[in-house]
């Protein structure tokens, strides 16, 4: 079964960016770890990082379409700000799960907020690399 695994802005920077917030694991060694989870519970994870809003936007709407079962997304700065993405996943006709490896509930007031959570299915945060893992379990329930 094929999903899609989204990471938004920054995240290309994983390793090396604000470590005591997000670890040190790369992006490369995360999306390791996805596939081998992801082929573990029966499932053919297309993994890409977008920097730019629209590029998430066109990834969300496209999938259905690709035969995409499911998606794991974490919009990273979008969550907080974009319309465009929120009304992407109300859209896109499949189901998506939000993830954040730090716990946006604990930090800046500007973070507490998920503009996109009102549309996914639920959300994963404050587990590191370990929410997207957990997603993937989720996920798989969801779609058998
Ligand atoms: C993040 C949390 C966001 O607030 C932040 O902008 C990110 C990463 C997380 O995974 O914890 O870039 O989504």
């Amino acid at each position: 079964m094929k999903i899609k695994v989204i990471h938004g802005p920054n995240l290309q920077l994983l390793g090396r960016r604000e470590k005591d917030i997000y670890g040190e694991l790369s992006l490369d060694e995360i999306n390791s770890e996805i596939s081998k989870v992801a082929r573990s519970l029966g499932l053919d994870a297309n993994i890409d990082q977008y920097n730019s809003e629209g590029d998430i936007v066109d990834a969300i709407g496209n999938a259905a379409s690709k035969g995409i079962k499911g998606i794991i997304i974490n919009p990273a700065a979008y969550t907080h700000t974009s319309i465009a993405i929120l009304d992407a996943i109300r859209g896109c006709g499949i189901p998506v799960i939000e993830v954040h490896l730090s716990n946006i509930a604990s930090r800046e007031e500007y973070r507490k907020h998920s503009v996109t959570a009102e549309a996914v299915v639920g959300q994963i945060s404050g587990f590191g690399k370990s929410s997207y893992l957990l997603a993937l379990q989720a996920l798989k329930e969801i779609l058998v």
